[in-house]
């Protein structure tokens, strides 16, 4: 199997909210390619967070794509405010699009990459008709509301499986995943097959943000030269 490119995108979750810009600025030394922006509504899931205004500060602070994670009902509502504040990747739920076509077409429309996310529960084949239209799909690792959560094991039949479709379809999507990626399991979800690695507890909870991306990065590279 080809390697491809290993991405860290560290989830700004687990930052401290009141040094943003600066938390931003360190994982980016660290060698992150993108920074994950988890927004939550308090309806789709248990947990609010931040808005477009918050994006367009960090977009104003850092130059990498802002890869915003829209874990929200009713998504086609907000997105031109998610593109017009400078997010660069937009992924939303499965399970919160009724017309999903038209919600990924919505994003790509605005000149964005367009991304589908599954929840644990939700099998990699309810995706068969869009992945010829996105950019990526994010596989979630937890439920989605929270950081600091216990990755899922079977994350990585998931994982593996969409590779595999990978590898027999004509168009290409990058494969993330997303909770519990830490230097326990960056080996294991690298072999699986993602390349971008959405990593918030293991970069904020504790020690150095840029240290802890470099590891991150580092362990994340080395499993992907000895992916079979
Ligand atoms: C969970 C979020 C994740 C989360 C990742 O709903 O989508 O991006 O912040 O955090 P860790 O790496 O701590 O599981
Ligand atoms: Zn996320």
């Amino acid at each position: 199997m080809a390697s491809q490119e290993i991405q860290i995108a560290p989830s700004i979750l687990s930052a401290d909210f009141s040094r943003l810009a600066a938390h931003a600025k360190q994982v980016i030394e660290g060698g992150a390619a993108l920074l994950h922006v988890d927004v939550m509504d308090g309806h789709f899931v248990p947990n609010i967070t931040i808005g477009p205004p918050v994006v367009a500060s960090l977009r104003k602070a850092v130059d990498v794509p802002l890869d915003c994670h829209l874990m929200i009902e009713d998504p086609d509502k907000f997105i031109p405010a998610f593109a017009d504040a400078g997010a660069d990747w937009i992924s939303v739920h499965q399970e919160a699009c009724v017309h999903l076509n038209r919600t990924l077409h919505l994003i790509k429309s605005l000149g964005l990459k367009a991304g589908v996310v599954i929840n644990p529960a939700t099998p990699i084949g309810t995706l068969t008709e869009v992945l010829d239209i996105v950019d990526y799909v994010l596989v979630m690792s937890v439920n989605p509301g929270f950081g600091g959560q216990k990755f899922i094991p079977a994350s990585l039949e998931k994982i593996k499986k969409l590779s595999a479709i990978k590898a027999t379809i004509r168009t290409q999507f990058m494969i993330e995943v997303d909770g519990g990626v830490a230097m326990e399991t960056v080996a294991d979800v690298v072999r699986a097959g993602a390349e971008v690695l959405v990593c918030g507890n293991a970069i904020f909870g504790s020690g150095d943000a840029k240290l802890n991306t470099e590891r991150l990065l580092k362990a994340g590279r080395e499993a992907n030269l000895v992916r079979v």
